[in-house]
């Protein structure tokens, strides 16, 4: 439950907790460590600000539209939002590159209208997590604009900035995320300044102990706000080799990639030791303002061992790493069942136990509704991937749309393409505006997104794809979500238990889920080819499997006696019951 509490109450309460830890320790330690963290059993929501809902007419989304459909968010159940960059931003990665860590956009609103937000979001037992954009600021912050005044400004050391090669090239062979390459001459110093992304996102130093002091004020600023967390923009990119060795070259561009990135392993650059330091220091800051905050750090690493690394050495950095194997090849593409098996095998292998994130979507993927889809059997393989997506032992994120079944609609010409990298790589990459296109809300003009001109065109899909048909059909996508997070919600062994993966079948991915008295099957067809499946025998005498939710046939059957007939595509999701 959220529990908005003014900032007196929270100040008194940090007092209390204080004195109880002094004169208690054990006890209060113990207390703690019983308190089920919130997060654990939440299904978070990410949304995207601009494309979610317009309240003003501009045509970009804004903090009074994500207000006026929290009712939505609260009837199809998700417990957290997570809010990507609304900060004062020039815009040039779509609020990712951050002018002012401590304000709105005009074009997002205002403090007052994210106060309200979290306000209302509170009232419905929403909680609000928001972006942390750490790693780099935009040029335009007056921390850059300092520092690039000159070489011996205050702030100069801010920022990495590294004199040319004498013969005028660039420090090192570093490529950036959006290509090409990493360093931008400043003419007026003569120095290079290192950006992994944009060249307008020049990179933090945190080798200085004044950026990480400053930066973890902000984190102060927003949790007295009443925010209930952060997702830590590209956390794995916080340091880099302080000699600036050359990446080791790649002998192959991999097929399909068109950015510099993978032209080089990121070894100097990524996911350098240092990070994990700041990491547990960022976690005690958090705990010490609001220990219910969550940090989930957004880190694509190639590894589990590496993911590992960002818990921390004792389960003190940060609360969820997320996890985007199942958004990386070779689960990315291919809706294959040995796939999805050994995927997961290998989450819980390195997990032990600790929690974890899955996620299918979000706004720099293309949407997984026609990445697994076959164009026959969409919204079947929506509502299956769903299953899964809901059912596995870890929090859920949902992307906004999801669970509409919105597709990636890319841009048709390279005129309309608004995301940079698009620009730069048309047509073999056509940047991310796929993604991000308006949520689909009615069939009226633009989708009920905004009443202007909607800042990326609304898909054609939008008549027929939208909430509000969607509501009307038991059938649909959107009923189908709603359905499977009440069932989630109300599933101890959905929530708490632990997972074993049953049988081999090629075609089908099965699971149990088993904890306190109640155990839940998970059976999801990956094929095209009606499938049997035999449920192991329930563990407890008088139990037996009824249906909980089935993706396709309506079922009438109470309880289900030996084997299942699974349709194509279909999930089945069996729980115990007392005949
Ligand atoms: C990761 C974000 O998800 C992405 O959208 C952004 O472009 C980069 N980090 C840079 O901040």
């Amino acid at each position: 439950m959220v529990k908005s509490l003014s900032l007196k109450a929270l100040a008194t309460t940090t007092i209390v907790t204080a004195l109880l830890f002094s004169a208690q320790p054990d006890a209060s330690a113990q207390a703690r460590a019983n308190k089920p963290q919130w997060w654990k059993h939440a299904v978070f929501y990410e949304i995207y600000p601009r494309s979610f809902k317009d309240s003003n007419g501009d045509g970009v989304g804004d903090l009074n539209g994500i207000t006026s459909e929290l009712d939505y968010l609260a009837k199809l159940g998700v417990d957290a939002v997570w809010i990507t960059p609304f900060y004062p931003s020039p815009q040039v990665d779509f609020g990712y590159d951050v002018s002012d860590y401590e304000n709105v956009d005009p074009q997002f609103g205002t403090l007052a209208d994210f106060d309200r937000l979290v306000k209302e979001a509170h009232t419905r037992h929403i909680r609000v997590v928001i972006d942390f954009v750490l790693n780099h600021t935009s040029d335009q912050h007056p921390f850059f604009k300092e520092s690039r005044a000159s070489k011996t400004n205050p702030k100069r050391d801010w920022y990495v900035w590294r004199d040319p090669k004498p013969d005028g090239a660039r420090p090192n062979n570093w490529s950036s995320s959006f290509g090409p390459v990493a360093w931008t001459l400043d003419e007026k110093t003569g120095q290079f300044y290192y950006h992994y992304f944009y060249p307008q996102q020049p990179e933090l130093n945190w080798r200085n102990p004044a950026v990480e002091r400053r930066m973890f004020e902000t984190v102060r600023f927003w949790l007295r706000r009443g925010a209930d967390g952060f997702r830590l923009d590209a956390v794995n990119y916080l340091f880099e080799d302080p000699s600036l060795r050359d990446n080791p070259v790649l002998p192959e561009l991999r097929p399909g990639t068109t950015t510099g990135e993978h032209l080089q392993e990121k070894k100097y650059n990524r996911d350098l030791p240092e990070v994990q330091d700041v990491m547990v220091r960022l976690r005690a800051f958090n705990d010490s303002v609001n220990p219910e905050s969550v940090l989930i750090g957004e880190a694509y690493v190639p590894k589990w061992e590496e993911l590992m690394r960002y818990y921390g050495p004792s389960d003190n950095g940060v609360h969820l790493p997320f996890n985007f194997f199942l958004i990386m090849e070779p689960a990315r593409s291919k809706l294959d069942a040995n796939v999805f098996r050994s995927v997961i095998a290998a989450s819980e292998n390195a997990l032990k136990g600790r929690w974890t994130t899955y996620v299918l979507s979000n706004h720099d993927n293309p949407r997984h509704y026609d990445r697994y889809g076959d164009g026959r059997n969409n919204d079947a393989i929506a509502k299956l991937t769903a299953t899964m997506l809901l059912t596995l032992r870890g929090s859920p994120f949902l992307y906004y749309g999801e669970e509409i079944g919105m597709v990636t609609t890319e841009p048709k010409t390279i005129d309309e393409v608004r995301d940079p990298v698009g620009r730069r790589y048309w047509p073999a990459n056509k940047g991310r505006d796929g993604e991000r296109t308006p949520m689909q809300w009615d069939a009226t003009a633009n989708a009920g997104f905004t009443r202007g001109t909607p800042w990326l065109p609304v898909p054609p899909s939008a008549r027929e794809r939208n909430v509000a048909a969607e509501a009307r059909d038991p059938n649909s996508v959107l009923n189908f979500y709603r359905q499977l997070i009440a069932l989630r919600r109300r599933s101890p062994a959905l929530l708490d238990g632990d997972y074993a993966s049953i049988g081999t079948d090629p075609h089908v991915y099965a699971y149990r889920r088993r904890a306190r008295g109640q155990t839940v099957i998970v059976v999801l067809n990956m094929s095209a080819e009606r499938r049997a499946f035999m449920p192991p025998r329930p563990a407890s005498g008088p139990q037996a499997y009824a249906i909980a939710l089935a993706t396709q046939d309506v079922r009438m059957r109470p309880f289900v006696a030996g084997e299942l007939s699974l349709a194509p595509f279909e999930a089945v999701v069996l729980e115990t019951r007392n005949r």
